[in-house]
């Protein structure tokens, strides 16, 4: 009877060790959230505590160089390809191939021609192919099949489900029997309201303070799951926001002949498509025609831009300075905010915040590229990148030093930096432990007593003299 109690103690010890250490991370996980439009500096426009919250426990870049052009689906399809608009083929959210012959439109929804998004392979593809599982609430492309591949899980695309039901999925998808290893998750602001309102309009303080409620929303979710402490939650978005006014427009109409080319896309940088035999005429019509813009031919756009070896890039572009606005003729539909300006303007530049085991804590980093990000991904998913135009090297930094896998190190190490971390994460784990300690101590009192009746004899009499060495040995 006491063997036997013995074998339930031992079982009871071991279980309760391997469950503590379960508790740790095993496959590394991301989450990538982008909030559309998130300026750099909306941080601190209003108090947004939860975005504080990450950047004290985590890392934050503080200037981060997206792409030319600045607008949400070039950006998008770069933070998960690592590669600029003229080599993944999304160069704008409105696009003519004259090779294929086709539009691509955000305006209509008229996105899902996988032709446009083949010239590159996302991240959530090659995770897969590496045998992991992708999750994806509406991000930018995820409902489209590129190369015959979708995401694990997705959600196909509509604005009208809330925030809340997107965590729901995000949450789901990585508690399954299968998890998935990679989740992304997009919501729409604050770019509709930074369009509508202006950035500069006091009204978007409530705006930014939604989005941070947002972020507290997703955080108390992860924890209540028991994912807070295995996840690595990386949080950015895909470009700025500046003021426009009408004040300052450019009206195409008082130049050229409307007749004499297609505007493939319009505002702050205009796609222009001149109909046969009006090239010169169009171009000279344009590029002496307003202080505030820049016209090129696609052979002359500055290098910087990597924005020039792609049909879909047209034979002229014209690029207005930075809050002026290009109008075909003035019924066209203005818009207080706007973006898709010069990527070398602040303005112009996202946030970037990411917390989790892989990540340093309490860091800020002055700059970063936007295209370093999917090699980022990429190390932290353990997957071989695509080629790509980032670099692992320049964002490298933002990683703990010694492994992005970390697992026990985060609770073994303990100075006064991690402290804080160690308290909110090693709950779970104390519990673990002390369960296992209990167990352990009452196994031994036990296998003694056990012991100590079964293998010496006369037990009863000697009994005071030899449980004061085996004590002590
Ligand atoms: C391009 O497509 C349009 C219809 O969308 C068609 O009218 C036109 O003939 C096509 N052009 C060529 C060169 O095939
Ligand atoms: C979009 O989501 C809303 C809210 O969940 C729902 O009522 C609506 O039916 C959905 N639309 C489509 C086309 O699925
Ligand atoms: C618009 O052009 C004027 C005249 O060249 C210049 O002074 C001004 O700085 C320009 N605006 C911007 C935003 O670059
Ligand atoms: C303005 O341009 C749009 C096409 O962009 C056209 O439909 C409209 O008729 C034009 N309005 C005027 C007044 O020329
Ligand atoms: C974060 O780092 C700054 C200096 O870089 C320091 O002043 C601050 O106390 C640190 N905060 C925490 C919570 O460690
Ligand atoms: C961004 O990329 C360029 C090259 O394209 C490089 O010169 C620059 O150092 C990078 N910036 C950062 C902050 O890594
Ligand atoms: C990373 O992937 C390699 C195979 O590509 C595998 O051998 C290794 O165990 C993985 N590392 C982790 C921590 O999952
Ligand atoms: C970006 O990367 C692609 C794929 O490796 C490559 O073909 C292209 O030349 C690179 N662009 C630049 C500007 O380096
Ligand atoms: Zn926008």
């Amino acid at each position: 009877m006491t063997s036997k109690l013995l074998w339930v103690c031992f079982i009871l010890t071991t279980s309760t060790f391997s469950t503590s250490f379960s508790l740790q991370p095993d496959q590394p996980k991301v989450l990538l959230v982008a909030f559309d439009g998130f300026r750099w500096d909306y941080l601190y426009k209003v108090p947004t505590p939860h975005f504080h919250y990450v950047m004290k426990y985590g890392v934050h870049v503080k200037q981060v160089t997206n792409i030319f052009i600045t607008k949400t689906y070039p950006n998008f399809y770069t933070m998960v390809t690592g590669l600029f608009a003229e080599s993944h083929g999304i160069v704008s959210n409105d696009m003519f191939d004259p090779i294929l012959n086709k539009s691509f439109s955000l305006d209509h929804m008229d996105i899902y021609d996988s032709e446009f998004w083949e010239a590159a392979t996302p991240v959530w593809i090659t995770n897969q192919r590496a045998g992991h599982s992708s999750g994806a609430a509406m991000w930018p492309g995820t409902d489209v099949n590129i190369h015959e591949s979708l995401p694990t899980h997705y959600m196909p695309y509509n604005e009208s489900v809330s925030f809340e039901d997107r965590v729901a999925k995000i949450i789901e998808w990585f508690t399954a029997k299968e998890p998935i290893n990679l989740g992304l998750l997009y919501w729409e602001d604050p770019d509709d309201m930074g369009h509508h309102l202006g950035p500069d309009s006091p009204l978007m303080g409530p705006v930014i303070s939604d989005i941070d409620n947002k972020l507290g929303y997703l955080i108390k979710m992860l924890k209540r799951a028991k994912l807070w402490s295995t996840l690595n939650l990386i949080i950015t978005s895909d470009h700025g926001m500046t003021q426009c006014s009408e004040e300052r427009i450019i009206e195409l109409d008082q130049y050229l002949n409307k007749d004499d080319y297609m505007l493939i896309d319009q505002s702050p940088v205009a796609a222009i498509l001149p109909k046969e035999g009006k090239f010169d005429e169009i171009y000279e019509a344009l590029v002496h025609a307003h202080p505030n813009l820049t016209v090129f031919k696609k052979e002359e756009i500055p290098e910087r831009w990597h924005y020039r070896y792609n049909n879909r890039i047209q034979p002229i572009i014209a690029v207005a300075d930075e809050g002026w606005y290009i109008f075909q003729n003035k019924s066209d539909n203005f818009l207080l905010g706007n973006h898709g300006y010069d990527n070398a303007l602040p303005e112009m530049h996202p946030i970037f915040l990411a917390r989790g085991p892989a990540f340093r804590r309490n860091f800020t980093k002055d700059s970063m590229n936007s295209t370093d990000l999917y090699s980022l991904l990429c190390h932290l998913l353990n997957i071989t990148a695509m080629p790509h135009n980032g670099s692992f090297q320049n964002v490298q930094d933002l990683l703990n030093a010694a492994t992005p896998y970390v697992k026990s190190t985060t609770l073994l190490h303990c100075n006064n930096k991690q402290k804080e971390y160690k308290r909110e994460n090693s709950y779970d784990y104390f519990i673990g432990v002390s369960l296992g300690s209990i167990i352990v101590i009452v196994f031994f009192v036990i296998f003694f007593k056990h012991l100590i009746r079964s293998q010496i004899p006369d037990l009863r009499d000697m009994q005071a003299e030899i449980v004061q060495p085996l004590l002590h040995a």
